[in-house]
């Protein structure tokens, strides 16, 4: 034990606050105290067969309740699970709040009973918003300011919601614990209370999150162990498009992606993003490329983008948004090495259009061409997609899912597809794309040229 005054990590001083973390005991004891509150029939013997049949005369536990948004409903797995802990995590203002009371509309064409407990807006707040957004809900939806933990449950007690909305996390405090709201030990305590809820009561709890940058408040990550389904919502702020991200799913496949645009009338599906984030391109410029990623289960075609431009600097500027900045100059040394293209003197930015991060490795080829096309000044015809990952020896390697790739690179209109030459087998099975196979990066300026 010693005094502490600087934190050993960001160097700030006398910034450590005293934090009292609820013990074993009185912790269980008052979790078990929510638990008899909404225990609704016996509890289950402790151990249970396998496909023992649990449901309590309540009908089919496994269906799906739809939220009112194929994006949302495909970010779940397949719409609501009954009874889930769901927690929506995003930076403040990005819509966490709008599409909530979307989903309390959605689901009460379903269900009837939705209850919307806010630590952050006035009930009028919240009102003046439905209204903005058109929200219908016949008298099936409940409204509550209230920021202590114990108090919200005798409000669940009186209203018995079926889907309980909770906004947001770090401004609810429970009585057993002394810290302050928003702190580690509070967030952990409301949210495990919160799961007992969702579990006991069989109420289907969202969660809202706000990730702070300066992270001096207990941020969603430290939750994201308890619940059933993590959602992190993203986008930039100067833009209207909004993505939402599955991080963590017990009931269906994560890495999902779904995608809004943040409109007047509140956030709206788009049931298309290639044609959005393609809507904008140029067809007569320079140093861009299209290729096929795949978010979750859905291929996205986006445009990449490079720029090049005499350094004033010693050291040129690699500067890149939306592309690993490391993979970035991995990709340059392969173009300069093996094409025997040269940014020496050159700044280079690169960029991904739409706002969208990539990851995956069948994009490099498009980044390689965006970057060759970038420092040549020659342009690449709109009609073309790239697909392919690119090794350090220069070569094009196999990518997986082809075919979907190439599908939806022929539903919007491209007619040449750049292919790894070791999977030309299987891209013949996409008729209508006229297929360029490549086996190595130095082919590029050739083929490029020709066309
Ligand atoms: P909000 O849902 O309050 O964000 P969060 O709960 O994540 O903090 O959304 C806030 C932003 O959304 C706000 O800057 C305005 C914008 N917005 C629209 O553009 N259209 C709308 O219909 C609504 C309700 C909000
Ligand atoms: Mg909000």
């Amino acid at each position: 034990m010693k005094w502490l005054g600087k934190c050993g990590d960001c160097g700030a001083w006398n910034s450590f606050v005293e934090e009292t973390i609820t013990t074993g005991a009185a912790h269980d004891k008052s979790i078990a105290a929510v638990k008899d509150q909404f225990r609704t029939s016996s509890p289950h013997p402790q151990v249970v067969a396998l496909d023992a049949d649990l449901s309590d005369g309540t009908g089919n536990k496994s269906q799906r309740i739809p939220t009112g948004s194929a994006e949302l409903d495909r970010v779940l797995g397949g719409g609501l699970t009954p009874d889930s802990f769901v927690l929506i995590g995003g930076d403040p203002g990005i819509g966490k709040s709008t599409l909530l009371l979307q989903v309390a509309q959605g689901v009460l064409k379903t269900l009837d009973r939705v209850l919307i407990v806010s630590g952050e807006e006035s009930v009028e707040q919240i009102q003046n918003r439905a209204k903005r957004l058109g929200v219908e809900v016949e008298g099936k939806a409940f409204l509550a300011c209230e920021t202590q933990l114990e108090r919200v449950f005798e409000i669940v007690k009186q209203v018995k919601p079926q889907v309980l909305i909770m906004d947001s996390l770090q401004t609810f405090a429970t009585q057993y614990s002394e810290s302050a709201p928003g702190t580690v030990s509070q967030v952990r305590e409301v949210s495990s209370r919160l799961m007992t809820l969702a579990k006991t009561a069989h109420i289907n709890v969202w969660l809202v999150g706000h990730v702070t940058k300066d992270g001096s408040i207990a941020g969603p990550k430290i939750v994201e162990h308890l619940v059933d389904t993590v959602l992190y919502f993203e986008g930039d702020q100067g833009q209207s498009l909004r993505l939402l991200r599955t991080v963590k799913n017990r009931f269906g496949n994560t890495n999902e992606l779904g995608v809004f645009e943040m409109t007047s009338e509140g956030l709206v599906d788009v049931p298309n993003p290639s044609a959005l984030f393609l809507n904008e391109r140029s067809h007569d410029a320079h140093g861009t490329a299209i290729t096929a990623t795949i978010e979750g289960s859905r291929p996205l075609l986006v445009e990449l983008q490079a720029l090049c431009v005499a350094s004033p600097f010693a050291t040129p500027r690699r500067t890149s948004v939306g592309l690993d900045s490391q993979k970035l100059g991995l990709l340059t040394a392969v173009l300069e090495k093996h094409a025997e293209q040269t940014l020496v003197g050159q700044d280079l930015y690169f960029n991904v259009a739409g706002g969208l991060k990539l990851t995956e490795t069948a994009c490099d080829l498009a980044a390689v061409v965006a970057i060759y096309s970038a420092i040549r000044e020659i342009k690449i015809p709109p009609s073309h997609v790239f697909l392919g990952e690119v090794g350090l020896t220069g070569d094009v390697r196999k990518i997986n899912q082809l075919e979907v790739r190439l599908d939806e690179a022929k539903k919007l209109g491209f007619t040449v597809a750049f292919v790894p030459k070791s999977q030309m087998d299987r891209a013949k099975k996409a008729k209508g794309i006229e297929l360029v196979p490549l086996g190595r990066v130095r082919e590029i300026p050739d083929l490029l040229e020709r066309r």
